[in-house]
């Protein structure tokens, strides 16, 4: 009896020896398609090849596709766990041509790998197609000798597939399987056709049609083939077995849980086995494929699958979780077709742990609440939507989850009632909103944000999306269109484009509609709602359109290398500085990274040397970079940084990176740098390339600021810093190594020769030719011994000196020297200590200043200064200071 993972490997092998390429399956969330809130077929990744948008290097492809059907439109998740064939998780397998083979060869495809590899009977074998395809009954015919009455034409959508309401299309052929009389049912297309003696296993379509939003439909250039086969199903025929849930895979799963639970698999607890199974399955690919619990979107309906899961883990009596405990069962069994799994497993655990526990806490106080309000409630009555709200609001059961508990009691809720109620609320919460004081502006967001919802973000994953365009903004006010060269803001369903916050700068790029581009110049966020800041560049943009949005590759790479560094720095500078170090602030920019911290004063040379040292050699050591989500309490139990007085909700996204040995702490002990954060980041940290300070300063009181540059960037400012002291070491004719005692030998070179000069024209000025009043003597004037002298070629600064060297030769008496100084006049004069009492230094050269056209002048008794700019009047000015002595 082949196993799932086997008859996963037949039907891939079938396709690869049939010259088909093996396509690893696309993650959960679809990049190409907006309208898809999970991928629930295998030809969701090959979209735009069918449409001939898109090319690829092959034109066979074959692949086993992941998909999970809940929420959205085909939701199956209130009858998982009750039928044979429902599932929120399945496996598509599938085969596919882009304008290769056609019909022709895709049923010939099908019947020998039914029939041959897979060994089915064909007399067990019948086949539907669409009622005007003459040409897929006639292979099926000739090829496969079916009889007429084994060809069951359908006029219906049945056999008209199509992905959704726009996109490529066309009729389809589906094969079915007789499981035999003893069997209740009848034939497609029969009345009893929803028995399950007929069981349709294969689904063969023939795309070659588009369909458009206004529901015209085109033929496509080529012809193309889309298949898809349950694994689940077939795996079931192939292993005997009328249900899905008997296959080997899936008992597994229901023996593991039956193990951890009641140790029944088959007891009375079967059914909450069978949604345990199936949950696992699409909760732990959700996670590993980016979704994460949450009140919104995509992270809601994951949330509302696992608490689904968990509300029956506590129907079986578990009293402490579950489902995280499951996970290496599923890795065991899938990690190797689907390695993804392995990777994310530590974050599937904690994921499923957390929401485990936490929902926990209020399970039980629900469900009494439930149970006393059906105790009170007539036979067959619905439960009141308001009750079913107040469960939703306060014990955070999901909608479905309460019907689902219903269900077993034969009751429903009151839908109505429940929409009444959760109405009121948004009512409410919009009321609170106006009176808090937003920006005026920032109600247009908030009024967006209740009519379609909060965007989803992607960026985590991906920086190419498509999404639906849900309002265009022009100065505040919604729009239906923006033509090239307006100024708008547009608001989509989900998004790669990263929106400002905790420092990290919002993404720029491109959006594209069928009818123009904007270039987008910003993103940022208010209430949920992702605004991208655009500018139509090309044709007009209208609201409602389907957009494709790629982020600036290369921008978002810089970005994300330096948010990861900006991590490693905080963690390097409280290894330097102590563990007080806090984190004040950062900007993580394409071009830059700057980190504010609080420390009083600056760091040292061999400080900020050992951080920038450490943070290379955690960027060489190219760990993995890896983010989970947790309780605040957790998190900073395991010593993540978080930033002082900022408010996290219950939920926190941990981002860690660097392993050391022996610190003691972090997730496992050995975690070097563990951070909330929400920003994105790289994949490992050799990414960052390398990192350098550039500049070390106060920001403000207490808190230091480090800026700094990573990968290329660094990379420049290092080889022009080498360039720079290449330079001067070829000016000093040294090597580069020896400038810096080059540069103070010269330096000290500069200074002695500095000192020699002033030395010399102290000389000069005093004995030497330079001196006009050359070999002036001291004469008595009003019984002082006076000197006065007018000097060339010194400058003012050169004076004091001067002043007290002739002081010293006088013994007793004044000095006035006049430098004269190129168009400029500067004037000292000195007092010996003996008469200071009787003459005062400023007093003459108060006198002597006016005469060389200056103001002013001072200093004390002993020494004074003064300038002007006739040195002309020297003779003058001196005979003024010689009436102040004589009196
Ligand atoms: N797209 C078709 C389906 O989902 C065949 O793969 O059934």
């Amino acid at each position: 009896m082949p196993t799932l993972n086997e008859i996963r490997s037949t039907f891939l092998n079938f396709f690869e020896r049939n010259d088909h390429q093996i396509v690893p399956s696309s993650p959960l969330v679809p990049r190409n398609d907006p309208t898809l809130m999970f991928t629930n077929s295998g030809m969701v990744q090959f979209k735009n090849l069918f449409t001939g948008v898109e090319h690829r290097d092959y034109s066979r492809a074959s692949t086993s596709q992941k998909c999970v059907r809940a929420g959205g439109k085909h939701n199956d998740l209130d009858n998982v766990g009750y039928t044979a064939r429902h599932h929120t998780f399945f496996e598509m397998l599938g085969n596919f041509s882009f304008g290769d083979y056609f019909k022709e060869q895709a049923i010939p495809y099908a019947w020998d790998l039914l029939t041959k590899d897979f060994g089915l009977d064909k007399e067990k074998l019948l086949v539907t197609i669409y009622h005007t395809d003459d040409e897929a009954a006639e292979i099926w015919k000739k090829y496969a000798g079916l009889p007429d009455d084994r060809i069951i034409r359908i006029a219906t959508d049945d056999n008209f597939w199509s992905m959704g309401a726009t996109g490529p299309c066309g009729p389809c052929t589906e094969i079915f399987y007789d499981h035999g009389p003893e069997i209740w049912g009848g034939p497609p297309g029969s009345p009893e056709e929803d028995g399950d003696r007929f069981i349709e296993i294969w689904n063969l379509v023939f795309m070659q049609n588009e369909r458009f939003e206004d529901g015209t439909m085109r033929e496509l250039d080529m012809q193309s083939i889309d298949t898809g086969m349950g694994l689940e199903r077939i795996g079931a025929l192939l292993q005997g077995k009328h249900d899905n849930y008997d296959t080997d895979l899936m008992r597994s799963l229901i023996e593991a849980s039956a193990n951890i639970t009641d140790g029944a698999p088959d007891g009375p607890g079967n059914v909450h086995h069978r949604v345990i199974a199936d949950h696992l399955r699409s909760t732990s690919f959700l996670i590993a494929d980016g979704v994460m619990p949450s009140n919104e979107g995509r992270g809601y309906v994951l949330r509302r699958i696992m608490r689904r899961a968990m509300r029956h883990a506590h129907l079986l009596g578990a009293k402490d979780p579950v489902m995280f405990r499951l996970v290496p069962n599923l890795v065991g069994l899938m990690g190797q077709a689907f390695p993804e799994l392995g990777r994310a497993q530590a974050l599937i655990e904690e994921t499923l742990k957390l929401e485990e526990t936490r929902f926990k806490q209020t399970l039980d106080r629900g469900l009494s609440l439930l149970d006393a309000e059906l105790k009170g409630l007539p036979e067959g009555q619905n439960l009141p939507g308001e009750t079913a709200f107040k469960l939703y609001d306060t014990f955070g059961f999901p909608l479905d989850l309460t019907q689902d508990a219903l269900r077993e009691m034969g009751r429903a809720v009151d839908i109505d009632g429940f929409d009444a109620a959760m109405a009121e609320q948004k009512a409410k919460a919009r009321a609170a909103w106006s009176g808090s004081g937003e920006a005026a502006d920032s109600t247009v967001w908030f009024d967006i944000a209740e009519e379609k919802g909060t965007t989803d973000f992607l960026g985590y994953d991906t920086e190419l999306a498509e999404a639906q365009i849900m309002a265009v903004v022009k100065d505040g006010d919604r729009v239906d269109t923006a033509k090239a060269g307006d100024t708008v803001q547009f608001v989509l369903n989900q998004t790669p484009f990263y929106a400002e916050a905790g420092g990290q700068v919002g993404d720029t790029g491109t959006l594209e509609t069928d009818s123009g581009t904007a270039r987008i110049t910003d993103t940022k966020k208010v209430a949920g709602v992702f605004i991208h800041f655009g500018e139509v560049t090309k044709g007009e943009i209208a609201n409602a359109q389907a957009a494709k949005l790629e982020v600036d590759h290369a921008r978002r790479t810089s970005i994300r290398a330096n948010h990861s560094a900006t991590h490693l720095l905080h963690e390097a500078l409280r290894k330097a500085l102590g563990d007080q170090v806090a984190q004040r602030g950062s900007l993580n920019a394409p071009d830059r990274l700057r980190f504010d911290f609080s420390h009083a004063k600056g760091l040292t040379a061999e400080e900020l040397a050992q951080v920038e040292t450490e943070v290379n050699s955690f960027i060489r050591q190219n760990s993995p970079v890896e983010t989970r989500i947790m309780t605040p309490d957790d998190a900073r139990e395991i010593g993540a940084q978080a930033l002082f007085g900022e408010k996290y909700g219950d939920e926190v996204r941990v981002v860690s990176m660097g392993t050391e040995d022996g610190s003691g702490k972090g997730l496992d002990g050995q975690t070097y740098s563990i951070e909330l954060c929400g920003g994105t980041h790289v994949r490992q940290t050799g990414d960052i390339g390398v990192f350098v300070t550039i500049a070390e300063g106060a920001s403000s009181a207490g808190v230091r600021r480090i800026e700094a540059l990573t990968g290329a960037d660094a990379f420049r400012y290092l080889s022009e810093q080498d360039h720079r002291l290449a330079a001067v070491a070829s000016e000093l004719k040294s090597r580069p190594e020896d400038t810096v005692d080059r540069v103070r030998a010269l330096l000290d070179e500069r200074k002695a020769l500095t000192a020699e000069v002033a030395q010399l024209r102290r000389e000069l000025a005093m004995g030497g030719g330079a001196s006009k009043g050359e070999g002036a003597e001291a004469k008595d004037v009003g019984g002082v011994k006076f000197l006065a002298q007018v000097l060339n070629g010194v400058s003012g600064k050169d004076l004091p000196p001067l002043i007290d060297e002739m002081k010293a030769r006088l013994g007793s008496g004044a000095v006035l020297l006049i430098a004269d100084a190129g168009g400029k006049a500067a004037v000292a004069a000195g007092v010996t200590p003996d008469l200071t009492d009787r003459v005062s230094a400023v007093d003459l050269v108060k006198a002597a200043v006016p005469h060389l056209g200056g103001k002013g002048g001072g200093g004390r008794p002993d020494m004074a200064q003064g300038g002007g700019k006739d040195v002309e009047n020297a003779q003058s000015a001196i005979e003024a200071a010689e009436q102040v002595l004589t009196g």
